[in-house]
């Protein structure tokens, strides 16, 4: 049971037409429907209610009660005021078909439900996650924890946690790099946002890949950036047709590892190209390697941030894919020569962004072998699903649309006809509970093919993509 005094706890409007107890009413309302107050949860009492919010005791018995009355609330005396624990919310699981769903806007182009739902893009298999072993590692953090513990976190990250990151890159990913350069963020945005603060100005020219994550596109015109989209074929992003015929740039933004939606790798070749062109022009890459570590193929290719002789690539990893998103923890690998600017900026802007507990629990989850094994086991189920899923698509999908057997990570494409509307048939789908992407929306230029992208991390039966190739094959006929 939980005591929920945030955010909902705005001042009330004094100057609405609405009394003061009706607007809280709402609020309590508003907060049960969206499940912010699960049944059961436990709300703070009048007394502190009412000082919470500068209103009159009387206001808030007033609501409370009219609650109680209509069956939402229980009011049980010395134990409090609890959200009637026999109310039906919305259901939370994976499988949970829901008819109507509200979306938000989660970036220009992404919309992402507000609940998990059948092949949703851009979430580990959540029922893998071994919970018992990081429940045992939070508890030993908590028990062990010293005073120094509540202070703000070091402010470019833990040190444990980025030399456990330093030597992880190593191994992995074959990047020589020391803990110093390792600087713990938040997420990809913010990694990105580090880097557009510290070495990039306002109205200079980024290349991104078209198609390409719409969210790196967001974070780089929020900061004033002109985008030159690049076309991506098989070998990845069209570096020779970039320098050829693309604005120059200051930076180029790349998923070298598993082109992001695409999936292919960036050819070695091009990658030099890449390398030989940042070089030269003094440019910067980022690299973004969000799910390099699901390979089921062949071997994954090094990281471009391996082979920079130059010092011009910024790495970026995330903990998302690898853990869970929830965790908001990522990490951005500075060149030798950038870190005092980094330092610089992390300091006054970025610094302490992610909580000690976090950072701690990582960094004994990756020390004691947790996140090896970890990863280990996710890329057998994450092969066995992937197989299993265009496998079931396969049997059932209509003839003209064909699925692209990535290599890697954890999603698929499903090629449609190209005169198909690809959104309005992901937006279909979504009413029918199932979470898959329009990939036109992934296209900065107006050269955009058709097809739906889908995650395959959490799909556990076949049944669920017959289903899903059973609905794709009505919705097109
Ligand atoms: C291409 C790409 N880059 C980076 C990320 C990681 O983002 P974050 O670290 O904010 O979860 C994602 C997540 O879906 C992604 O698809």
């Amino acid at each position: 049971m939980t005591t929920s005094t945030s955010p909902s706890f705005a001042p009330l409007d004094e100057r609405s037409n609405s009394p003061l107890y009706r607007q809280l009413y709402h609020r309590v309302l508003t907060a049960i429907a969206a499940g912010t107050l699960s049944p059961g949860d436990r709300l703070p009492s009048a007394r502190a209610m009412s000082k919470e919010l500068g209103v009159a005791r009387g206001t808030v018995e007033l609501a409370y009660s009219l609650l109680a009355s209509e069956g939402y609330l229980l009011a049980l005396g010395q134990r409090g005021t609890v959200v009637n624990p026999e109310l039906r919310t919305p259901e939370r699981s994976v499988s949970a078909v829901t008819p109507t769903l509200e979306v938000i806007e989660d970036s220009d182009a992404i919309r992402r439900p507000l609940q998990l739902l059948p092949f949703q893009m851009g979430v580990p298999a959540m029922d893998a996650f071994p919970r018992k072993i990081w429940a045992r590692l939070g508890a030993r953090y908590l028990r062990g924890m010293r005073l120094g513990d509540l202070d703000y976190p070091a402010p470019h990250g833990l040190p444990a946690l980025r030399s456990a990151i330093a030597s992880y890159l190593q191994m992995s990913r074959g990047i020589d790099c020391g803990a110093h350069q390792v600087f713990i963020t938040s997420g990809w945005r913010h990694s990105l946002s580090f880097v557009a603060q510290t070495l990039l100005q306002s109205g200079e020219c980024a290349w991104v890949e078209d198609p390409g994550y719409p969210t790196t596109r967001q974070v780089l015109r929020q900061f004033g950036m002109g985008l030159e989209a690049v076309p991506v074929d098989g070998d990845g992003m069209n570096v020779e047709q970039a320098i050829a015929t693309s604005k120059p740039a200051q930076v180029a933004t790349v998923t070298p590892g598993h082109q992001s939606p695409l999936s292919m790798a960036l050819s070695l070749p091009r990658r030099q190209l890449l390398l030989d062109w940042a070089a030269r022009t003094g440019a910067w890459i980022v690299e973004d390697d969000y799910d390099s570590e699901y390979r089921y193929v062949s071997r994954p290719l090094p990281a471009l941030a391996s082979l920079d002789r130059n010092g011009r690539v910024l790495y970026a990893g995330t903990f998302s894919k690898v853990l869970f998103p929830g965790i908001r923890l990522a990490y951005l690998v500075v060149p030798q020569a950038q870190v005092t600017a980094f330092e610089r900026v992390g300091r006054t802007l970025f610094s302490a962004g992610s909580p000690s507990i976090t950072q701690a629990l990582v960094a004994a989850f990756i020390a004691e072998g947790h996140f090896t094994r970890h990863i280990q086991r996710m890329r057998r189920l994450y092969n066995e699903r992937r197989v299993m899923t265009i496998e079931a698509l396969e049997r059932s999908l209509p003839k003209g649309v064909q699925v692209d057997r990535s290599p890697g990570g954890m999603h698929l494409l499903l090629r449609l006809p190209e005169d198909t509307n690809d959104i309005a048939l992901a937006k279909q789908l979504l009413a029918r509970g199932m979470s898959v992407q329009a990939l036109s929306r992934w296209y900065l230029s107006s050269q955009r093919h058709s097809g739906l992208l889908l995650s395959f991390t959490n799909c556990a039966t076949a049944a669920q993509s017959e289903q899903l190739g059973a609905l794709i094959s009505k919705m097109l006929s």
